[in-house]
This record gives structure tokens, C-alpha cells and sequence, in this order.
């Protein structure tokens, strides 16, 4: 008999998760995990990081620039960075160490180092090789390279190198103008630095829908977040611990160059797969080298599966938990199943921006009639109550049927809000629905409902 049914090589939202529920349904379960603590990539140096960071400058913010507008009358708070990285890691420590805890729990044992198979249903980890009847790979995603920089961590970085800065730079030029460079952006901005961000394409956040983009920039250069669009950067040089970037404009090809103390290089993720020793054991990959999957997270070797970022699929944590739930319960012989329709989005700017679904671009390229309801929070008394009125609720639905299609919210708690969404579609609602449900007043939810009742007679406060 194998030593364990289960062993998951990962300990990040995909597979500590998939532990969890493999253990919870009776399964003998361990986890191999290279990293001095269990979380992955999310905990440790990701989601719950920035996270931290976007909460400290955010209060900043408000503290220069609303407080006193309040009566809260104060010098405005100065930054001691030491201590707001010392905040960090705390959060960090306390979120890992919830997972170890989570571990003992439900007994789930895990394996110390970085994992090998060398073989269907073996996994050597260090000097030791253990079985397991079924092997979940869910080593996630490292930082993309782009050709011509050298990230070193401390004057290029990736957003593991713009989490641990020692000093806040003065100029920061952020490459890539998605969800981790507007993030990063947004905290050092709100720190003080002069951010640039360089974007390849004509508009930031590619896949977002086009209006709420359009929005998410205007608001983000109010903030002193400079934008080049259309611009391919091709290299930099280090001198003096200073960066030189060079980028051509692409409309003319024209060359251009920008100086700054820290570049961030945020141009994507790729699936994390080296060393586990694909290549020997026959793995298929994707051409875009993820690892090549069924519906039921089978890869073509028997008894090898694989979840999360490192397969096909937006990379986003809850994805990767959602279908290390989903397999935990195949293995275990029920039917986990993923609805990668309802899968949200969010980006923790503020105003922050979540999505669900279709956007408004993608109905129009499938022709699909769609009948579009929009409301702002400017109408929203509880958002005017927080000085966030800026944004608003788009909710996409059904010409013929108002079933929802997709909802895009920018404005105050928006990755909150749109749950309620997520909850609506997973149920198969109409607009109606969610407009003849009484929501609370004063609450910024309110703006969902009246974007809701925009789809039919019309909103109430607009
Ligand atoms: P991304 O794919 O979101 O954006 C990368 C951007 O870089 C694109 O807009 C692309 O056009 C641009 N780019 C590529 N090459 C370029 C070049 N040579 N010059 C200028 N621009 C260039 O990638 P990002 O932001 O690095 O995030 C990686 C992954 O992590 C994403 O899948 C994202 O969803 C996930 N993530 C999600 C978060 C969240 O859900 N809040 C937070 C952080 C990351």
C-alpha cells in the first residue's frame, strides 16, 4: 500500500486547499514544500503582501487627503518604511502560520524541500523518496523574463524585489500596465515616488472592459501615475544603482529612454515547473508550456494531476483553490466541478475593480444582444459619505432573457461587491432579480441594485 493516497507538490492557495478537503474527506494527505513556510507565492510574497501594503498607503492617503475635510484635524502621518515592512511580514507570518496550524489539524504531513517524481506515484523529496496513489502538482508561477533586462532585485526587481525595497524610491518605472503593476504602482505612488508606468498595448488592464480601463487610468493619473501606452521597452542598464530603460513608441518607432532608481518588471507570470522532472517522465505541455490537462485536472500520465497557475486558466489564487477543491473531491470519489464563467477579478487600487463574466467587447465580438445598466456612485449616498464617488456599477445582461452575462464595478469596495454578482450568476439571475431584491440603506451594494434596475425601467437615484 502507498504511503499516502495524496501528496501535493505546493503549499500555495491550490494545494495547501486541495490538502485541506482531500484530508477533511478521509484521505491520507502530505504536502511537499520547498519554502521555509507554507502559503506559496500568495502568502509569502503575492496577494497578502501587497495586500498590506495597498491597506497602509491607502490609509495614508486618506489621512492626507480627506481627513482633514472631516474635522480630523492632525499633521498628516509621515512613514517610517521600516516599520510598514516589519507590518508585512507580520501579516505575512500570521497567515503562513495560520496554514501550518491548518496542516496539523487535519493531519496533513508535509514534506520539507523542494519535490522530484521521478516516477508515477513516487515523489522524492531530499534523501527520501515516499508513494502516493495519486501526485497533485501545484508548484504555480514565477515572474516572466523579458528580454534585455537583468532582474537583480534591487534596482530591477520583479514583485518579489518591489516587496522587500530597502529605501522608497524616488522614480519608480513600472513595466506592464496589469493588475501587479498598477498595484505596486499605486502603493509607491501613494509612498511618494514618481511612478511611470510603460505598456505595451494601447490601453492598460488588456481583458478588462474597455470603459471601466479608460476609468481605472483617468483616476490613476489624478493619483500622479504617469502612463506610456503603446511603448515596448528592450532593455536597461544599471550604473550608480540607477536604471536607464529603453523603449521604442510604436506608432512611429521612435526611440526613447527613461531614468529611474527602481525599474519593476511586470510583464506577466509563467507556469513554475522546473525541477520536477517533466521532461523525464513524459508530462505533455501546452504550447504556452503550461501542463496539459483535462477537465478532471488529469495530465497524460496516470495519477498525475495538476491545478493552479501552472496549468491553463487565469493565474489567479482563487481559481487555483477552487480547483484544488474540485480535485480533492474527484479523488475522493465525488464530483468536484469548477464554473470557470463565474470566476471574479479584482484589482485592489483604489477605487478598486472587480469583474465577472463578459465584457461588453467580447458580447459585441460574439454578437450577442445585450442590454447594458450602469449606475454611479455618485448617486450612492454612502459612497458620497467616504469621498468615493468616483466609479460606477456596470451590469451586462440578456437582450431577450436579462439573465446577467457580466457585471464591472469600479469604485469603493468593489472586490466586495461583486460577489453578489458571482452568487446571482452561479444561480442563473436576471437583472430583475437583483433589482427586486431589497438591498440596505445607506450601503454602496445600493449601486449594484440600481445598476440592476438600469437593465429594465430605470434606476431610482439617477
Ligand atoms: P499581466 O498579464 O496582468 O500584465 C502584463 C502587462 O505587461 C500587459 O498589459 C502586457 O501588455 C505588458 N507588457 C508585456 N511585455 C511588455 C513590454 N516589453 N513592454 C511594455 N509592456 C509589456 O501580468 P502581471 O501584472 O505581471 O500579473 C501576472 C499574473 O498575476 C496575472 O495573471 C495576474 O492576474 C496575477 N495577479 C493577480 C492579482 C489580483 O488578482 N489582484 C494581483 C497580482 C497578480
Amino acid at each position: 500500500m502507498a504511503e499516502f493516497d495524496l501528496i501535493v507538490i505546493g503549499a500555495g492557495p491550490g494545494g495547501y486547499v486541495c490538502a485541506i478537503r482531500a484530508a477533511q474527506l478521509g484521505l491520507r494527505v502530505a504536502v511537499a514544500e520547498g519554502r521555509e513556510t507554507l502559503g506559496g507565492t500568495c502568502l509569502n510574497i503575492g496577494c497578502i503582501p501587497s495586500k498590506a501594503f495597498l491597506h497602509a498607503t491607502h490609509s495614508l492617503h486618506e489621512a492626507q487627503a480627506n481627513f482633514a475635510k472631516m474635522g480630523l484635524i492632525a499633521p498628516a502621518p509621515s512613514v517610517d518604511w521600516d516599520r510598514m515592512r516589519a507590518y508585512k511580514d507580520e501579516v505575512i507570518g500570521q497567515n503562513t502560520g495560520g496554514v501550518e496550524f491548518l496542516f496539523k489539524k487535519n493531519k496533513i504531513t508535509w514534506l520539507k524541500g523542494w519535490a522530484t517524481i521521478p516516477a508515477a506515484g513516487r515523489v522524492a523529496v531530499g534523501e527520501d523518496t515516499h508513494t502516493a496513489t495519486t501526485i497533485v502538482i501545484a508548484s504555480g508561477s514565477e515572474p516572466s523574463a523579458l528580454p534585455g533586462l537583468e532582474v537583480d532585485e534591487k534596482v530591477i526587481v520583479t514583485s518579489t524585489g518591489a516587496l522587500s525595497l530597502p529605501r522608497i524610491p524616488e522614480t519608480l518605472a513600472v513595466i506592464g500596465a496589469g493588475v501587479i503593476g498598477l498595484e505596486l504602482g499605486s502603493v509607491y505612488a501613494r509612498l511618494g515616488s514618481k511612478v511611470t508606468v510603460i505598456e505595451y498595448l494601447d490601453a492598460i488592464t488588456p481583458g478588462m472592459d474597455g470603459e471601466i480601463a479608460r476609468t481605472l487610468q483617468r483616476l490613476l493619473k489624478r493619483q500622479g501615475i504617469d502612463f506610456v501606452l503603446g511603448a515596448a521597452v528592450q532593455g536597461a542598464s544599471v550604473a550608480e544603482g540607477k536604471a536607464t530603460l529603453a523603449y521604442r513608441m510604436r506608432k512611429d518607432d521612435s526611440a526613447r529612454s527613461l531614468e529611474a532608481d527602481c525599474v519593476l518588471v511586470a510583464t506577466g507570470r509563467r507556469p513554475f515547473t522546473a525541477g520536477l522532472g517533466l521532461d523525464a517522465l513524459g508530462v505533455a505541455l501546452t504550447p504556452r508550456g503550461q501542463i496539459a490537462t483535462d477537465a478532471a485536472f488529469r495530465t497524460n500520465i496516470p495519477g498525475i494531476h495538476a491545478i493552479g497557475d501552472v496549468r491553463e486558466g487565469p493565474m489567479l489564487a482563487h481559481k487555483a483553490e477552487d480547483e484544488g477543491i474540485a480535485l480533492a473531491e474527484i479523488i475522493a470519489g465525488r464530483h468536484g466541478h469548477v464554473n470557470y464563467d463565474v470566476i471574479p477579478g479584482v484589482i485592489y487600487t483604489t477605487p478598486e475593480v472587480a469583474a465577472v463574466g463578459l465584457t461588453e467587447e467580447a458580447l459585441k465580438a460574439r454578437g450577442q444582444a445585450y442590454r447594458v445598466g450602469k449606475f454611479s456612485f455618485m448617486g450612492n449616498g454612502r459612497a458620497k459619505a467616504m469621498f468615493a464617488g468616483d466609479g460606477f456599477v456596470k451590469i451586462l445582461a440578456d437582450k431577450e432573457t436579462d439573465r446577467i452575462l457580466g457585471c464591472h464595478i469600479i469604485g469603493p469596495q468593489a472586490g466586495e461587491l461583486i460577489h453578489e454578482v458571482c452568487v446571482a450568476m452561479e444561480f442563473g439571475a436576471a437583472a430583475e432579480d437583483i433589482a427586486r431584491t431589497c438591498h440596505a440603506h445607506p450601503t454602496v451594494s445600493e449601486a449594484v441594485r440600481e445598476a440592476a434596475l438600469a437593465c429594465g425601467d430605470g434606476p431610482i437615484h439617477a
